[in-house]
């Protein structure tokens, strides 16, 4: 979006309030939901509209250290942070943030607790304001079910125009009808935004600054605000308690499941996945029921994710089976037809293509090569308390079931390791290598044993 001389546009992001109804040390906007936290989305939001992070600022009063840390820690460090010190109103909060936005054209004013705001909402509301060359322009919803959200007045001579917005505690049950509703998306031609702003007053029953109330002001001095329709009026939703997170998380997790659909990819049960925003999965792939894939993972083509896997920042090569009940985590990436069973975890690690490890092992820090055999209860010791180490596992290995793996340690290509064994030494190719005690038989043992035991 504009970042040109005279007519740049900045975002505004209203995230002060404590967000009492959410009962939580957390402030309200760093809540998740649909994998990230609802500031997230909205600045998601603005990186798909264009806006860098350089003209965005944050207004923030409860847990702001808290906010600056999680901003710092997703890469947005660039987002300026306000402090509105006490809360007195979503107008004080705008106001509190006058000399960051006061070099812009144009402000795009947001909540930071509405999620599904879309980045055509925000392009399309700074062109409408400087195409219309108006003082403002708002997003508004009609939802078929009433919320109690600012009644939307319009202008009787000017029906693009708005009179002004009925907050639901002020409105006359005659207003209360008015079905079209004050989204709470703004964009403000910044000196018509200043003037109203130092207009504002406290008479209404929170005794607070009311943003919705510069409309009117800006309207009585003659100057237009404009409304845009939302496309879809579910972009008004928002979080005041945790049942509101809980459904935004569950239209979000649904939507997610939704576009990999219709992309080709095939989802049993789809309202029991749980896959972030960032993850993409090639065609032709499945995911059975109860699938988790987070965070940045990336899944091939004609896959099998079995039930109740987790995959968190992983990659998937095409052909590749997993779980049922594996666990991949960050680092692992999974060569193409591998097959990785139940209770196999696998973290920092690469599996060659082709190669199994089909139940209840541990790979960390591994590089296993194409075509090996991990065997059941194989765990790689990588840890010694404090430092991690690498185990290299060779093309074509055959590792016996319950072997232990001391890391540092290297299995040549095509080598066995006898089931049970302790591995501490690098292993050559082609080698086999036993490391348990020997096995001593005792014939007879037994049965003498129970012969001692029933004498009197
Ligand atoms: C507001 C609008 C209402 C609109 C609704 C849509 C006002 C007066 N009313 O009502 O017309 O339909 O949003 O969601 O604006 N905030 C601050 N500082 C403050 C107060 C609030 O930063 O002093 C932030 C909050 O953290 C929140 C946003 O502003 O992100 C909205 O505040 P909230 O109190 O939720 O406004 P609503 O009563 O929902
Ligand atoms: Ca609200």
């Amino acid at each position: 979006m504009g970042a040109t001389g005279h007519d740049r546009t900045g975002l505004l992001i209203l995230a002060a309030g404590k967000g009492t109804r959410m009962r939580s040390q957390l402030p309200k906007v760093l809540h998740r939901a649909g994998g990230r936290s609802l500031l997230g989305h909205v600045l998601a939001a603005a990186a798909a509209a264009g806006i860098p992070a350089a003209d965005i600022a944050v207004v923030v009063g409860y847990g702001k250290d808290t906010i600056q840390a999680a901003l710092a820690a997703a890469g947005a460090g660039a987002v300026t942070l306000v402090v509105q010190e006490p809360q007195l109103g979503t107008g004080h909060a705008v106001q509190s943030a006058a000399a960051w936005w006061r070099p812009y054209a144009r402000v795009l004013v947001v909540h930071g607790d509405m999620p599904l705001l879309s980045a055509a909402t925000l392009t399309g509301l700074a062109a409408q304001q400087q195409s219309r060359g108006c003082a403002g322009v708002l997003a508004t919803a009609t939802p078929s079910t009433p919320r109690a959200y600012g009644r939307i007045v319009r202008d009787p001579r000017r029906p693009e125009c708005v009179m002004g917005i009925v907050e639901e505690r002020v409105a006359t049950p005659q207003q209360r009808l008015i079905r079209e509703l004050n989204a709470g998306f703004y964009c403000f031609e910044t000196q018509a935004l200043a003037l109203a702003l130092s207009q504002l007053g406290t008479d209404n029953p929170h005794k607070e600054y009311y943003l919705t109330d510069t409309v009117a002001i800006l309207a009585r001095r003659g100057k237009a605000v404009e409304a845009l329709a939302l496309a879809d009026e579910r972009e008004c939703l928002g979080v005041n308690d945790r049942f509101e997170l809980a459904q935004l998380d569950q239209f979000l997790r649904r939507r997610k499941a939704d576009e990999l659909l219709h992309a080709g990819v095939s989802i049993e049960l789809p309202d029991t996945v749980v896959i972030d925003p960032e993850v993409t999965v090639g065609a032709d792939t499945t995911l059975e029921s109860g699938v988790h894939l987070l965070g940045a993972t990336r899944i091939g083509e004609g896959c099998r994710i079995r039930a109740h896997s987790v995959v968190e920042n992983a990659v998937v090569a095409d052909g590749a089976v997993i779980g049922p009940f594996a666990r991949l985590r960050e680092g692992a990436e999974i060569g193409a037809a591998a097959h990785i069973g139940n209770f196999v975890e696998v973290k920092k690690s690469r599996i060659g293509s082709g190669s199994k490890a089909n139940h209840l092992a541990y790979l960390g820090d591994a590089t296993v090569g194409a075509g090996a055999n991990i065997g059941a209860g194989t765990i790689t010791c990588n840890y010694d308390g404090v430092n991690k180490h690498p185990t290299t596992i060779g093309a074509q290995a055959f590792i016996g079931s319950n072997s232990t793996l001391v890391a540092p340690v290297e299995i040549g290509d095509g080598a066995y390791i006898a089931a049970g064994s302790v591995i501490t030494d690098a292993v050559a190719a082609d080698a086999l290598a036993l490391g348990r005690a020997r096995q001593v038989a005792k014939p007879g043992w037994a049965a003498k044993r129970r012969a001692e035991r029933k004498k009197p």
